[in-house]
């Protein structure tokens, strides 16, 4: 069977992957490719890209899954909860649902988009309830024969966190929490209140959250003695006045967007963290004691949560915890691809994800002809990996393009800027040269899994850089620019069989300096998509202050 899994909503994150026979072959997010950040626009590069890359037609296919319901359901949600006075029911929240509604029903969801870009075909046009499709991704790449499933994000159609039981190759839902009770609403509300762009800059917040102090508190807006959680909607929506009325009555003015990062600010950012932190471990606590499973799958935007996710992994109720990396709407693709082996009381597939290198890649030849192209001086490297540890071990920046590029947000060494760890000014040089970013954002370790133990108190396996584990205290002196200011970090452990290229350089970084860890950050610049192309690679090496970039075989020096 042949399916293509699709996440289009018009909200965020639109992606697309393809699966043959249960096992996923290929997988991008359409920003990539158009270079929107967070494109939420019809997939169409992204779906090419598969049908490309697995080399089959359109007609080929056996069905195409779409990670949501259709718009009606969406609207009747949102119809409701203005009928009861869940949300309130403003001129803007009115036209927003009323749009979305006619746009994407106009569109047939997506399924007549697809037959005008790719012709007539006899797949089967699939929608999948949206958390269902979270919750395959979760499970179905686990490796888990039993977990408890968790996700929890802004929303779907009408649902904002789920619990499922995943057993046998079924999953069973447990517990359904309806939007607009949402987690993710709640962070992504005050991601904006913050100055920041919702459903986008949350790591922001995390990242700011241990510079604050706590004591603020947020009760008027979410309740954390209900169990698991209850969001106060009302209070964070306008409710017909001014933006965040309520917010700014309890917490003062909302912060404009560039301007100065406050002492306030900090404070309520550790409050919107600790909250969310709270919640989330009180909906896992909660899916283990109905599922009686401790094998814990998490999805949904707000499992991007990495802090959350380390405190949940090390708090003693889980066994083995399983967090989708591509967590956020994108992954729903995923999961959708695989809701087909669903029907007849069937099972899904469940292979254990152990990398996120499901994107296109460039040969040597395609690399060498965009260097030619733009003229530039490059020498043809024997051995890249040692050659790039041989820059970093000098303090250089290093742009790192090799092989097929990460599904998910994080750069896990196909698409990365690397580092030298051991500088304490590393932070601030590659934040000031290269991302341009925030100064609280922390950047994060890539170590050889072979030495996580001597680096980290927790996490000996994190492939994903998708949560955080505390830096031993005697190592955060070594590897101070990804040691962030709580003593933690959000590591990536690079096994030698999964990518052998990335463990060798960290490897030869070791030998030379006695540190097998290095610094290793997403290749874009601040507010940019992550580089897909060598072109894109070349661009934005020379929009930064990289000192060099190894791309392929090749390395280009400035
Ligand atoms: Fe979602």
């Amino acid at each position: 069977m042949l399916t293509l899994g699709i996440n289009y909503s018009q909200m965020h994150d639109s992606s697309a992957c393809i699966v043959r026979d249960g096992e996923l072959v290929f997988a991008v997010a359409e920003e990539r490719i158009s270079r929107v950040k967070h494109d939420a626009g019809f997939p169409k590069n992204a779906i090419r890209a598969c049908l490309d890359f697995a080399n089959v037609r359109a007609e080929q296919l056996d069905e195409v899954c779409f990670g949501w319901q259709t718009a009606g359901p969406v609207f009747r949600h949102d119809l409701k909860c203005y009928a009861t006075g869940r949300m309130p029911l403003t001129y803007l929240n009115g036209l927003n649902s009323t749009l979305h509604f006619f746009s994407m029903w106009h569109q047939e969801n997506g399924a007549k988009k697809f037959s005008q870009q790719f012709g007539p075909t006899m797949a089967k046009m699939r929608f999948v309830d949206h958390h269902l499709a979270h919750a395959i991704s979760a499970y179905a790449y686990s490796g888990f024969d039993e977990a408890a499933v968790v996700v929890m994000d802004g929303r779907g159609a009408w649902e904002a966190t789920t619990i499922w039981h995943g057993h046998n190759g079924r999953l069973d839902p447990v517990l359904m929490i309806p939007f607009p009770d949402s987690v993710g609403y709640f962070y992504s509300t005050f991601t904006e209140f913050l100055g920041f762009q919702p459903n986008s800059d949350e790591w922001k917040v995390m990242g700011l959250a241990p510079y604050g102090k706590p004591g603020l508190d947020l009760s008027p807006f979410i309740d954390l003695k209900a169990a698991p959680y209850r969001v106060h909607t009302k209070q964070l929506i306008a409710n017909g006045a001014a933006p965040f009325a309520s917010m700014k009555t309890f917490l003062g003015p909302a912060r404009m967007a560039e301007s100065e990062i406050d002492e306030r600010h900090k404070d309520i950012a550790y409050a919107v963290q600790d909250a969310c932190e709270i919640a989330m471990l009180s909906v896992v606590r909660m899916a283990i004691e109905k599922t009686g499973c401790r094998n814990v799958c998490l999805a949904g935007g707000v499992a991007l949560n990495s802090k959350a996710n380390g405190k949940i992994a090390t708090s003693g109720f889980v066994d083995k915890m399983f967090v989708q990396p591509a967590a956020s709407d994108d992954g729903v693709a995923l999961g959708a691809a695989l809701a087909p082996y669903l029907d007849d009381n069937g099972r899904l597939p469940n292979k254990a994800m152990r990398h996120g290198y499901w994107g296109p890649c460039f040969s040597d030849e395609a690399v060498e002809s965009a260097l030619r192209t733009y003229k530039l001086r490059y020498m043809r490297l024997p051995d890249p990996a040692s050659a790039a540890a041989e820059l970093l071990a000098q303090g250089k920046i290093l742009g790192w393009f090799q092989g097929r590029m990460e599904f998910g947000p994080r750069a896990l060494g196909s698409r990365s800027i690397l580092a030298d760890p051991r500088d304490p000014e590393m932070n601030a040089k590659v934040n000031n040269a290269v991302k341009f970013r925030e100064w609280w954002r922390p950047f994060a370790p890539s170590l050889k899994k072979e030495a996580a133990g001597e680096y980290l108190e927790s996490a000996a396996d994190s492939p994903f850089m998708i949560l955080t584990a505390q830096v031993r205290p005697e190592k955060r002196a070594v590897i101070p620019s990804v040691t962030h200011v709580d003593g933690s970090a959000r590591p990536q452990t690079v096994e030698k069989e999964i990518n052998p290229l990335y463990w060798r350089l960290i490897d030869e970084f070791g030998k030379r300096t006695g540190v097998p860890v290095i610094m290793n950050t997403s290749f874009n610049l601040r507010g940019e998509a992550i580089v897909h192309t060598p072109t894109d690679a070349i661009r934005t090496f020379f929009s930064s202050g990289m000192d060099a970039l190894v791309i392929g075989s090749f390395l280009v020096e400035k």
